[in-house]
């Protein structure tokens, strides 16, 4: 891991051109599109890796396809500091971020709900590092769901389901709390959130409806209040969320809503991509 000067980004990532010179291409598509098309698109591609290498577990992967996406040296960010790693130890620190975001909370029997968890990923490396624990995850695409099912579906521990923050009721979590204790049932999303231009409304109105009826919950999401706005790198991050049309209201969103009660926002812990951090929100 080598320290990488803010001066020296563009040399690693095209954002901060795109970011001041939107003019230049603002076709999303030519970015990598961020609806629910795209990632079921991405995830059918998986799907056809392992189709073609039934052996090939979870881990191996999401390696695969992130040596497939970027070459190394790639350059990330741990609380506002900017590093040029290799494409697997960047692997390894997101999964550390993401074990370490729920360390203070499960000590066995709790079950986890991830919304919005893609094909699954995160869901067995959680199940490796809290082996006591149980984990259902519920994504809105389709190739997701089947994808996860394919490499999870023998596992008594993980479960998938389809899912959609914007349906009126979430059923997939109704499941849950209708065999589980309040008490043991804990909500967390990883980077899915993100995926919404405003989570206003899911989370005062739809999540706040299950806030008495679970533990706490806890997000790794890109939280854009927390970007600052005296700092370049701050500015720039903010500039980045507008021009993909990211929500700017998570935090906002979860201080106003009734019944949650924000216990701590932890800035940075990882960015994966530097101009995006993934943020730690905690709330009860
Ligand atoms: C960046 S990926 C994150 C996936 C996974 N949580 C992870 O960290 O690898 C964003 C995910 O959000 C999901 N998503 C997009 N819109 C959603 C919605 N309305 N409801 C639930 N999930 C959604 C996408 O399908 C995608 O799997």
């Amino acid at each position: 891991m080598r320290e990488l000067a803010l001066d020296d980004l563009p040399k690693h990532s095209p954002w901060p051109a795109r970011i001041l010179d939107p003019e230049g291409a603002d076709d999303d598509a030519e970015y990598g599109g961020t609806g629910v098309s795209a990632y079921d698109e991405v995830y059918a591609n998986l799907h056809g890796l392992l189709e073609s290498n039934p052996e090939t577990g979870f881990r191996e992967l999401q390696r695969s396809a992130n040596r497939y996406a970027e070459e190394s040296p790639v350059p990330i960010s741990r609380a506002e500091e900017l590093y040029l790693v290799d494409v697997d130890e960047k692997q390894t620190l997101q999964d550390e971020a993401l074990v370490a975001s729920l360390a203070g909370t499960l000590d066995g029997g709790e079950t986890v709900v991830s919304l919005g968890c893609g094909w699954g990923y995160e869901l067995g490396v959680l199940a490796a590092a809290y082996p006591d624990c149980e984990f259902v995850g519920g994504d809105p695409a389709e190739n997701g769901v089947a994808l996860g099912r394919a490499l999870f579906g023998d596992r008594e521990r993980i479960r998938i389901e389809p899912f959609d923050f914007r349906d009126e009721t979430w059923d997939l979590l109704e499941g849950v709390l209708a065999e589980r204790d309040p008490d043991d049932v804990v909500v967390f999303t990883q980077g899915s959130l993100t995926a919404l231009p405003s989570v206003r409304d899911i989370v005062t109105e739809t999540l706040a409806g299950y806030a008495d009826r679970v533990r706490e919950g806890v997000h790794l999401e890109h939280v854009y209040e927390l970007h600052p706005e005296e700092t370049l790198l701050g500015l720039l991050r903010r500039g980045y969320t507008d021009l993909r049309d990211y929500n700017d209201d998570l935090l906002t969103s979860l201080r106003v809503a009734e019944g949650i009660e924000v216990s701590s926002a932890t800035y940075d812990v990882v960015g994966g991509n530097p101009l995006h951090p993934l943020s730690e929100i905690r709330w009860e």
